[in-house]
């Protein structure tokens, strides 16, 4: 039997890493569900005084394994143990870098309102490992409620070609400048094209800005080793008239939280709530259309405004399998006074 050790990364948010033991076990569980081989003992434990995650297997972790835990949202070194013996040395393992983007990226943008870039990319993960697909599945992911673009660098981390909706044009315009400006200092080869996607008599309308990109000349050739990062202006109850059906393996948000921020409607103030369940009971059946089957929808939001249980009945209604079991229940976590957040994940068939 070997036993292996995970150090979780401080990031930069104190109080999200003193939160996020349970939620960093929940997403090790998830994770070593995808292993060749079973995965026991997998617990949180200090030793002299540092605490790590660990789980024990009984060969050494294949390559295969080894890259899905070296995408665990929180992870920050991996040690195997030289003996089963809780005291014995700890050999270091090297992890394995995506080489897409540099993860730096979603660390760099800071503003009011931006999700913690280590949780967004849990959410990512969570979604994926809730699917039936892989992370060389040439993923397509969709950020709804976008705001400056988190998840869709951190998918784009990943190799995932990414797209978001957002409301607010402030939003799209400082998240697409941001990349632009990104790929220059990089030097990524890299392409920007800009349209009006969609627009109604009443005034409805949506504008596309759709990156693609390379890290030289050579990668942008092929459309395998070309990335995609879109934004729309655009609101998320539209979702249908924008994406054929179909389009996407994972669907990840962060809900709005209706205080900085304003949940629904054409205008950028109209009709302002505290609860997501508004915003929802419209977007689910367009969000519906464009999941793939065997793909899921992960959707973070503040408890304090929307029981769980209420948020299970509508996705249920509205076509989604919830997942609800351990250890899809050991999510919430406090943010702040006002906020405490959780996230709910489900699958279409
Ligand atoms: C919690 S924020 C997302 C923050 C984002 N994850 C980030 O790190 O930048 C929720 C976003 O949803 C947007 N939003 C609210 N209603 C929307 C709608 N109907 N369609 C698209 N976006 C919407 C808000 O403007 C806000 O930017």
């Amino acid at each position: 039997m070997l036993r292996y050790l995970l150090l979780r990364n401080p990031g930069h948010n104190r109080v999200y890493y003193l939160e996020s033991e349970q939620l960093a076990l929940a997403e090790l569980k998830l994770t070593c569900q995808r292993f060749a081989q079973s995965c026991e003992h997998i617990e949180s434990l200090d030793l002299a005084g540092i605490n790590y995650l660990s789980f024990t297997v009984e060969n050494p972790l294949s390559n295969t394994e080894l890259t899905w835990l070296s995408r665990l949202s929180f992870i920050f070194a991996l040690f195997q143990q030289a003996s089963d013996a809780h005291d014995s040395a700890l050999l270091p393992v090297a992890l394995t870098t995506p080489a897409y983007i540099d993860p730096k990226i979603s660390m760099l943008l800071k503003y009011s309102g931006k999700t913690n870039e280590i949780f967004t990319r849990m959410m990512i993960n969570v979604g994926l490992l809730s699917s039936d697909f892989q992370y060389d599945d040439s993923i397509q992911l969709l950020d709804p409620v976008a705001g400056k673009g988190t998840t869709l660098f951190e998918g784009a981390t990943s190799g995932f070609a990414v797209t978001g909706v957002e409301l607010e044009r402030k939003l799209v315009h400082d998240a697409t400048l941001f990349f632009k400006k990104f790929m220059e200092r990089e030097k990524y080869k890299h392409t920007l094209s800009k349209r009006s996607m969609y627009s109604s008599p009443e005034g409805a309308e949506a504008f596309i800005q759709d990156f693609q990109y390379a890290r030289d000349k050579q990668g942008f050739k092929s459309e395998d080793t070309r990335g995609h990062l879109s934004m729309i202006a655009g609101n998320a109850i539209h979702a249908r008239r924008y994406f054929k059906a179909e389009k996407f393996h994972l669907i990840i948000g962060d809900l709005p939280y209706g205080i900085a921020h304003g949940n629904i409607g054409q205008k950028k103030h109209n009709s302002r709530t505290r609860s997501p369940a508004e915003l929802l009971e419209v977007c689910l059946p367009d969000f519906h259309g464009v999941l793939k089957t065997g793909g899921s929808l992960v959707l973070a939001w503040n408890k304090f405004v929307w029981p769980r249980e209420a948020f299970t009945e509508l996705l249920t209604a509205k076509g989604f399998s919830v997942l609800d079991t351990n250890p899809y229940d050991q999510f919430t976590h406090r943010v702040d006074q006002s906020i405490k957040r959780d996230i709910m994940v489900a699958r279409k068939g």
